[in-house]
């Protein structure tokens, strides 16, 4: 359950373990078998990750955006350092080993489609730096884990405003940067997926409140093997709706084609929402494994932000539209 305006319940930035005593703490446990993080994520020592990935991220400054949730945040380096990022690698430590190579600066996007001012978008031009704000959400996987992360940055709404889509534009689809020189996971031959990674939202889907472009996590830039320099956040779908390192937003009329869908359309569907009764075919969505503990939990529907988006689906079966 989020909330916008500031509850007694909501976790402020003081009521959580400080991102600094995790890290203080991260020297203390490094090597230490029993670290819950660090067994569960199935990784070594948590600094190894750090070892080539060590581009400097500016902290960011931001106003609390009152979206919060009252679980507690996953440590930063379980974060940064279990992630799925196939352009760089399958495996859950490979985005941290090898996204060193990314080049997030100089950035643009470009945007066509169906809109008023189509063009090539500076980063500067699209994010709005003076706006940006935190908002802690759920990520669920699809994969049946999920961590709870302090993002940065500026609802998508806002970004789509200032390109001013205009009545033939139903759906918003989105690219991935596809380059072989900075991502070793894309190659010639034998690729996992069909790249540029794609995805793609519905219009109302889009400018939902809930839905965000995240530049930053934990106070600072986002790091490479997140996204970097900017992602997509839709925190009631699975984790693979939230596109890393966008470099073309197209706004189209026909429902576009995604990676994963494309891929295995039997397993994964456009919509994607996070669904505890419409079991994977291969596994079951009703429990998940929360990051850095033991034990598993119940899934929510919608990753529990229902009350803000389950009106979107009101006439749908989502047992087809999965
Ligand atoms: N974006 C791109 N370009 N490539 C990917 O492989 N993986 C997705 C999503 N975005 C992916 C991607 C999946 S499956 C998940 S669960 C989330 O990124 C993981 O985000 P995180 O590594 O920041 O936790």
């Amino acid at each position: 359950m989020i909330i916008k305006s500031q509850k007694s319940w909501y976790t402020s930035e003081n009521d959580v373990t400080p991102e600094k005593l995790y890290l203080n703490r991260r020297s203390f446990i490094a090597g230490t078998a029993s670290l819950a993080v660090t067994a569960s994520v199935g990784m070594g020592a948590g600094n190894a990750a750090f070892a080539k990935n060590d581009r400097i991220l500016a902290p960011l400054p931001f106003r609390d955006s009152g979206y919060g949730t009252a679980e507690p945040r996953t440590p930063e380096e379980a974060v940064t350092s279990y992630n799925n990022f196939y352009e760089f690698g399958t495996g859950k430590s490979d985005p941290a080993e090898n996204a060193w190579r990314l080049q997030p600066k100089p950035w643009s996007v470009k945007v066509e489609g169906h809109v008023s001012r189509p063009g090539i978008y500076d980063f500067e031009d699209l994010i709005d730096m003076a706006a940006l704000e935190e908002r802690i959400y759920r990520l669920r996987c699809v994969e049946a884990w999920s961590m709870v992360i302090p993002w940065i940055g500026v609802p998508l709404s806002s970004i789509i405003k200032k390109v001013g889509p205009t009545s033939g534009a139903k759906y918003v689809a989105f690219e991935t940067l596809a380059d072989k020189k900075q991502m070793p996971g894309v190659k010639s031959f034998f690729n996992v997926l069909d790249w540029p990674y794609r995805e793609g939202l519905r219009m109302d889907e889009a400018m939902n409140d809930l839905t965000f472009i995240a530049v930053g996590l934990y106070g600072k830039e986002l790091p490479n093997q997140n996204g970097a320099p900017l992602r997509l956040v839709v925190p009631w779908k699975y984790g693979f709706k939230s596109i890393k390192s966008i470099v073309r937003m197209n706004f189209v009329e026909g429902q576009p084609k995604t990676s994963w869908k494309k891929s295995a359309p039997s397993e994964y569907g456009f919509y994607s929402n996070v669904n505890p009764e419409v079991d994977h075919p291969r596994w079951s969505q009703k429990q998940e494994r929360r990051i850095g503990e033991f034990g598993r939990r119940e899934t929510m529907m919608f990753n529990g932000y229902g009350e803000e988006v389950a009106h979107l689906y009101a006439d749908m079966d989502l047992r087809k539209n999965y």
